[in-house]
């Protein structure tokens, strides 16, 4: 940002003024899922989409290309027109509405954007839409190949961005769902993932198992394609999509409950160490996170709980705890008192009963376990929800170990890989 910052990228809050100038326009608004009223807990808040198009319309005196870059229900682009045309301000103003989702993800965001799988821009398939598609196709085209900027009409690009996620959620929930059979068969996830996974009609990739999906998109997106499968009268269809988010909740779910059934069915005044709270490595995000999850369930049981994050701050915590659980310190009696937030990861395991793994943070694999494992109550537990330790040499050092989709080596002896 700093090489273009004053080149060829500026930053502005004059809105009237970069509208007027501007010939295309990207509605980047955050569309968050409504909370309240008709569709509340599903439907997607497309409010802020409105404000701007109205602006937009309030304000220009020339033509504008409108390119819809927020995640949005499919026909968003139909509205975004009509309140652009029913507000124009002079008659000879016309607005070309296109799609043109991100696909880009948290901690890779950068190189998603200079070498993205591919570029989608949907418009109108009329003359007039056409020449705006190649506006905004030719943008693209300084850096990405034009072979991968796909162009279609407005709905296919509005719904792709929903189903691309979906997809993805998908597989998840599909190899989360594998390791809970896993662990009651004897079967290794591991094993499973990378044998499915090497069918090239399958793929390898997002069937690494955890403790759940989060992040800000994967339900949102979700619960908004069952709103719309919904609205249009396609039960089956929305049912079969609440699933994926049904059985990310029970993954969630089980783990907490593993580590309560694990720890002779009680953790109340039990010290537990959370190592990770964003919903994904490198990232301070923890929107959806699974970790909160398994916080709030601990903390019912009355654990004592002490989350280590490389990046999360104390504030976003707290925060998103109140949001998406409802709990808070105002609900919340000595909440501080049994959730400690810690800047060294030894501190926190320092005298715990448990050790929980639930991100997949990079520094995780090179901490001293030995050295975690002589300063904790025994018998030592360590839940991994990431699948990112070696098991066979924390059960050496000492350690009780329960991972997502991993057979337990004394139950099922001889099944037991690293
Ligand atoms: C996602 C999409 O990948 C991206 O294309 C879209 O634009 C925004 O939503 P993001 O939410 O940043 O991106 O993260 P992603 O890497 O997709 O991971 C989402 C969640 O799934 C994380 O909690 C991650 O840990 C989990 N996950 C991912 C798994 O549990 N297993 C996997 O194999 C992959």
């Amino acid at each position: 940002m700093k090489e273009c910052r004053g080149r060829n990228l500026f930053f502005s809050t004059d809105l009237d003024k970069e509208i007027e100038e501007a010939d295309v326009i990207f509605i980047s608004v955050n569309t968050p899922t409504k909370t309240k009223g008709i569709g509340a807990g599903s439907a997607a808040n497309i409010k802020n989409c409105e404000l701007c198009a109205r602006h937009i319309a309030k304000v220009a005196t020339s033509s504008k290309i409108v390119v819809e870059k927020s995640t949005v229900p499919v026909r968003t682009a139909e509205a975004i027109n009509r309140i652009l045309t029913a507000n124009e301000k002079q008659p000879n103003v016309t607005f070309q509405v296109l799609s043109n989702p991100e696909f880009l993800a948290e901690g890779t965001a950068m190189s998603d954007l200079m070498k993205p799988d591919r570029v989608l821009i949907g418009g109108s398939q009329t003359p007039e839409g056409l020449k705006a598609i190649e506006t905004v196709v030719s943008v693209y085209a300084n850096w990405v190949p034009r072979e991968q900027i796909l162009t279609t009409n407005l709905w296919s690009s509005e719904l792709s961005k929903l189903v691309a996620n979906a997809f993805l959620a998908q597989r998840v929930s599909s190899i989360n769902s594998i390791s809970a059979l896993c662990e009651v068969t004897g079967a290794d996830v591991t094993e499973i993932s990378r044998a499915v996974g090497m069918d090239d009609r399958i793929g390898k990739r997002f069937l690494q198992p955890s403790v759940g999906f989060g992040g800000s998109c994967f339900q949102k997106d979700i619960l908004n394609l069952v709103y719309l499968c919904e609205t249009y009268g396609l039960q089956p269809c929305a049912d079969y999509w609440r699933q994926v988010i049904a059985m990310n909740d029970f993954q969630k779910k089980r783990f907490s409950e593993e580590i309560v059934s694990a720890m002779f069915n009680t953790v109340t005044g039990k010290k537990i160490a959370i190592l990770g709270y964003a919903f994904k490595k490198d990232t301070g995000d923890v929107r959806e996170t699974p970790s909160m999850f398994i916080v709030r369930d601990l903390l019912e049981e009355n654990a004592k709980i002490h989350v280590y994050d490389p990046q999360v701050t104390r504030e976003d915590m707290w925060s998103e705890m109140s949001y998406t659980c409802g709990v808070n310190h105002d609900n919340t009696p000595k909440l501080d008192e049994y959730v400690t937030t810690c800047d060294d990861p030894y501190e926190a395991c320092k005298g715990a009963h448990a050790v929980c793994i639930m991100t997949e943070w990079d520094e995780f694999k090179t901490y001293d376990y030995k050295k975690i494992y002589d300063n904790m109550q025994k018998p030592a537990f360590l839940f991994d929800g990431r699948l990112l330790l070696n098991h066979k040499e924390l059960r050496e050092i000492g350690f009780e170990v329960h991972a997502i989709g991993k057979p337990d080596p004394i139950k099922f002896p001889g099944s037991a890989i690293a």
